[in-house]
């Protein structure tokens, strides 16, 4: 055995995102503003959102806090954590937004398509008759408007409040508002559905405002309208405690209908007013990067109508709910929820990126203290738990972290920010002295190494599958290194990385971890068991570790997908087995034959078998002619042809020594 370089590991660098224009998307960018949509350039999840002209509203496909769900919503551009205010598809979530899309049906209404292409909402707006356009404009309202002169508005989602009232709308009865008289709370902090609080204008014809519960009870009233404010609410006068007069109040009563407005001089003031899911209105200003929050109503959070349920008593001192004598709490868990959950958003804003900071006690609860072990990754072990509301959550304890408390927490508001369907979703975290552990949504599938290496008990992949898993990886790395704010170099990409959902689309796990545990990283990787086969030669040089690295790992996953097989393996006579190597030596003769893992049968493509074997070829040369993960995802999806790749460098030193044309005939035994 020769000597290997000690080697020397570089710090893990992260680059700022730089845009790039990818080819791919050279059919789509063709025309059109940032701000507008339409049905030849539909908005969909696999493309930016939509911005406003000045920049102060987004428009595009989120997920709630602490929701698995995606929704089509507005949010503000600039400000952190992706506060939503209107949502399109309440009640109705999409599962897979790269394939969704928000288009302009032939109608000329404005709809939200599934996966399926099924319609899941739509404006349902009778007699249009021009051709038309969405357009997201600065005040955060979403249009419907005349293609060929966007002044004509046919529908507006400002007519139609979600629990949000924006500066400039006009709530009220009547058909000033074109069917939109009331606000609607949320159902709960991470679900859009329609709740049970609800804000309206007196249907019996005075100018009082109602906050309601179940359509019916009243538990707050603003008071008739006295000329400048509402009786019951003096404090609300724009004169009266709000900086500068900024604020207008206004209550306009017509032939037509009759509306409150609620509005701000100029556009310095970012203000919202929100009915939350407790139960109470909320009036938030953004000052010096925070919401503040102005006023409330009503003031004491047991002052909401029914807020424990029926047979409960709700405590203000304790801010708790607890049941009458004789009586038990229906859902266990809920009534916390309640209280913790106004803790963590009161929408003391929420860590950056809208992460849920949970206690170490918490954690031991939701865990049933660490009783269901799930595995041990590279950085700690993994534990199953379950939130109050029942979804359920994977734990990561982090060992051997040594950084300090507020260097973890920024690090994991950076993570808190990436979603995309091909990553798993980090929800929360929890920093105690100590103590660092995070929680992600839990994968019910296991990760790809069960399938591909485990026991013959896991179902085959079919090849469709395998490939759709390919591309899915490849997609979830294009994001992690080039669409989201900071770049991010995974630095770990390995089949027991590589989570599956219930319906087996494929989510890149433990990303992020590289940055987060600095130096340690480089020292875990080179130990840990099974993790050694995917490192790009760059890791043993030295040399500057960039997102190509990624690249070689994930090139190295192609191979055993497509062969079932670990890539190195050694054989009864002890020589080595190096299955990307017979690839290689197999692209330049033209021929895949017994390359496929024979489990698959007669069950393969064999375009996509070679289109896969070349890209894998690609991805492992030296760093300078790998592709990015962009072309990869281009190349998968059959937009872009790749030629035959030349036998690796890397792979040279192997060839010397191997014996490799014996393989072709001689798989070795499992
Ligand atoms: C566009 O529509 C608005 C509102 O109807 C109208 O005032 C304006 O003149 C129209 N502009 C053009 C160019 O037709
Ligand atoms: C409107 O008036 C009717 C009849 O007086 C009353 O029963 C109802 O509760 C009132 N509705 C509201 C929302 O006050
Ligand atoms: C709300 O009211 C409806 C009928 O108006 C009733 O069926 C429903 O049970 C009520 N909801 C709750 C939570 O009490
Ligand atoms: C508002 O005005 C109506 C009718 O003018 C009256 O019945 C009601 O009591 C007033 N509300 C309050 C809170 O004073
Ligand atoms: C009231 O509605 C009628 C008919 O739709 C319309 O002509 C009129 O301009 C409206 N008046 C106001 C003040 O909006
Ligand atoms: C969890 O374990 C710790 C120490 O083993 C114990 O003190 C604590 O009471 C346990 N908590 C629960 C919720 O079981
Ligand atoms: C995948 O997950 C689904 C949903 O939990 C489950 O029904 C199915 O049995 C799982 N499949 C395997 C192979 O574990």
């Amino acid at each position: 055995m020769a000597c290997l370089r000690t080697p020397i590991f570089p710090t893990i660098i992260t680059v700022m995102f730089v845009i790039a224009l990818v080819a791919l998307q050279g059919a789509v960018l063709h025309a059109g503003a940032a701000d507008t949509f339409s049905a030849d350039q539909p908005l969909s999840g696999s493309q930016k959102p939509l911005v406003s002209k000045r920049g102060k509203f987004a428009l595009g496909f989120f997920q709630p806090v602490n929701s698995l769900h995606w929704y089509i919503g507005i949010w503000y551009n600039k400000i952190p954590g992706q506060v939503p205010v209107w949502v399109a598809n309440r009640n109705f979530p999409v599962s897979n937004p790269e394939l969704s899309s928000l288009t302009i049906s032939t109608d000329g209404n404005m709809v939200l398509l599934d996966d399926s292409r099924s319609v899941v909402w739509s404006t349902n707006t009778m007699a249009i008759t021009s051709s038309t356009v969405g357009v997201i404009l600065d005040n955060g309202n979403l249009v419907l408007a005349d293609a060929s002169n966007t002044s004509v508005i046919l529908w507006q989602s400002y007519n139609h409040f979600g629990n949000t009232w924006l500066p400039g709308g006009k709530l009220g009865r009547g058909e000033l508002n074109g069917g939109s008289t009331s606000i609607v709370s949320w159902k709960t902090f991470s679900d859009p559905a329609p709740g049970l609080f609800s804000i309206v204008l007196d249907p019996n014809g005075t100018s009082q405002f109602f906050l309601l519960w179940n359509s019916t009870q009243q538990y707050v009233t603003s008071g008739n309208w006295t000329g400048h404010s509402f009786s019951n609410m003096p404090e609300m006068a724009p004169t009266n405690g709000y900086p500068n007069s900024m604020y207008v109040l206004d209550y306009v009563d017509g032939a037509n209908g009759s509306y409150g407005l609620y509005d701000v001089k100029g556009d310095e003031l970012t203000t919202r007013l929100i009915l939350d899911a407790t139960g109470r209105i909320n009036v938030f200003t953004w000052t010096e990067s925070k919401w503040i929050l102005y006023w409330s109503a009503p003031k004491a959070q047991c002052d909401v109508y029914s807020l424990c349920g029926s047979f409960s008593v709700c405590t203000q001192g304790t801010q708790s709910c607890s049941c009458l004598h004789g009586f038990s709490e229906q859902y266990e868990g809920q009534w916390s929820q309640v209280f913790l959950m106004r803790k963590w958003f009161k929408k003391v804003a929420p860590v950056e990126g809208s992460l849920m900071a949970f206690r170490y006690r918490d954690v031991q609860t939701l865990t049933k203290n660490f009783s269901s072990k799930l595995g041990g990754g590279s950085f700690g072990s993994v534990f199953k738990g379950s939130l109050a509301e029942g979804t359920l959550v994977a734990v990561k304890k982090l060992e051997g972290f040594h950084q300090g408390e507020k260097q973890f927490r920024a690090e994991v508001s950076t993570l808190g920010t990436v979603r995309h369907v091909n990553l798993i979703r980090l929800l929360g975290f929890c920093s105690e002295r100590t103590r660092m552990l995070l929680v992600y949504e839990y994968m019910p599938n296991a990760s790809l190494d069960r399938y591909l290496f485990g026991s013959s008990h896991e179902p085959v992949l079919s090849w469709s599958t395998r490939y759709q898993i390919a591309l899915g990886v490849a997609r979830g790395l294009h994001y992690l290194h080039e669409r989201c704010r900071d770049c991010i170099i995974h630095c770990d990409i390995k089949p027991e990385n590589i989570l599956l959902s219930d319906t087996f689309v494929p989510k890149v796990a433990d990303f992020g971890l590289a940055k987060l545990m600095d130096r340690d990283f480089s020292r875990v990787l080179t130990t840990v068991r099974g993790t050694i086969g995917y490192l790009a030669p760059e890791w043993i040089a030295g040399t500057a570790i960039t997102t190509k690295a990624d690249v070689y790992s994930y090139g190295m996953v192609l191979f055993e997908i497509v062969s079932g097989m670990r890539n190195v393996r050694q054989r009864q006579d002890n020589t080595v087995y190096f299955f990307p190597l017979l690839v290689a030596m197999k692209l330049t003769e033209g021929n895949l034959k017994g390359l496929m893992d024979t489990r698959l049968g007669c069950d393969v493509d064999l375009v996509e078998v070679e289109r896969v074997c070349r890209i894998a070829c690609w991805c492992i040369q030296d760093e300078d002619s790998r592709p990015s993960m962009a072309t990869v995802v281009q190349v998968l999806e059959g937009l872009v042809d790749v030629n035959v790749p030349p036998v690796p460098r890397s792979l040279d030193l192997v060839m010397e020594q191997s014996t490799y044309m014996e393989f072709s005939s001689e798989l070795p035994s499992a």
